[in-house]
């Protein structure tokens, strides 16, 4: 009796130390349990069909590749989770861990990071990648983290164009009187009060209905963000101006970030950089391709500002850096200016 005892302890320690993999800790990444992924949940406002959603895909696909499955990226795109204005506190709580907010959406954060929104500070988009990839791009990063943020990589989306549904926008003197949904920042509400229309505040999410409705008359977005979220069906003229830059920077928090094994941190930014690069090509082909289907299915009439209506506009737009320049101080907007003269 006393032996078979024996036996069936013996057999049942065999059995676990078998199964424990012979005292080794076998992560099998097919089989990784929930509780052992690192989540990051990856949240932002714009269509799966953007060079933003189809990047933070690629970003989450690659992760989960190159990691076997021990991160796991979850995406949420078109304002899921949290919207302008929430998601911003989302991630400072920890609920998210990445965002990719456009850079106007910082006015408040870290009010420098308006300059990029000054109408006309870039005349292409390699002027834009050498601000932001060089040592300007660098501080105004920088800026983000006494806000526990880290910025990881700056995206691309284009530049804006302007779309209304009251008259074709060919002249300055155009705008005056008609309503325009701007991003949460005094320069761009400053840029239409300027020409004597009318700016409104309003999250991402909230423009298709309020456009539809005429809450507002019009807005100024890149041809993705237009076309993706079918701006054009509620609108009826689009003026081809590329007046602004609209770009975002990948964000994490800080805390999160920090708290990661160093390899992870490796894979993710190493994985990141690489996104960067497809998701800029990416952004320049979809407004590309965009703007021909639009063409094509004909719901907007188009304008494309010739080079003297954008002198035009520039020189009516001029008093938009000065007024920038009281509020944030002359450092930034001299800045701009500087880089202006040397392209
Ligand atoms: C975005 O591209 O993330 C949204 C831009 C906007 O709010 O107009």
């Amino acid at each position: 009796m006393e032996k078979k005892k024996i036996f069936a302890v013996y057999m049942i320690a065999v059995v676990l130390f078998t199964l424990s993999g012979c005292g080794q800790r076998v992560v099998d990444t097919q089989q990784i349990a929930k509780n052992e992924k690192i989540v990051i949940k990856f949240s932002h406002v714009v269509a799966e069909n953007t060079p933003k959603g189809l990047a933070a895909e690629r970003f989450a696909y690659l992760v989960r590749e190159r990691t076997g499955g021990y991160v796991e990226v979850q995406v949420f795109p078109d304002s899921l989770l949290y919207k302008d204005g929430e998601e911003m506190q989302a991630l400072k709580d920890g609920k998210v861990q990445m965002l990719a907010p456009a850079t106007a959406k910082f006015s408040d954060i870290y009010p420098p990071w308006q300059v990029l929104d000054l109408p006309f500070a870039f005349p292409d988009i390699h002027s834009v990648h050498a601000f932001m990839d060089g040592p300007a791009g660098e501080e105004l990063i920088s800026g983000l983290k006494s806000n526990k943020l880290v910025g990881l990589a700056v995206w691309d989306n284009g530049f804006k164009q302007v779309t209304n549904g009251i008259r074709p926008l060919v002249k300055p003197e155009d705008f005056r009187g008609i309503t325009f949904r701007v991003m949460n920042s005094q320069v761009l509400e400053d840029q239409f009060n300027t020409l004597g229309a009318y700016a409104v505040p309003m999250p991402f999410n909230a423009v298709f209905n309020a456009l539809a409705w005429g809450n507002v008359d019009g807005e100024e977005n890149t041809i993705s963000n237009i076309y993706s979220k079918h701006f054009d069906r509620v609108q009826r003229y689009l003026t081809i101006s590329n007046h602004s830059y609209l770009g975002y920077v990948v964000l994490a928090n800080a805390d999160f970030w920090n708290s990661l094994p160093a390899w992870v941190r490796k894979v993710l930014e190493e994985t990141l950089a690489e996104v960067t690069q497809w998701e800029r090509d990416k952004a320049a082909e979809l407004n590309k391709e965009q703007l021909e289907t639009m063409k094509k299915e004909g719901y907007l009439t188009i304008h494309e500002l010739t080079a003297t209506e954008r002198l035009k506009w520039q020189r009516a737009l001029s008093s938009v850096y000065d007024h920038l320049a009281q509020e944030i101080g002359s450092y930034w907007v001299d800045r701009i200016k500087m880089d202006q003269i040397k392209d």
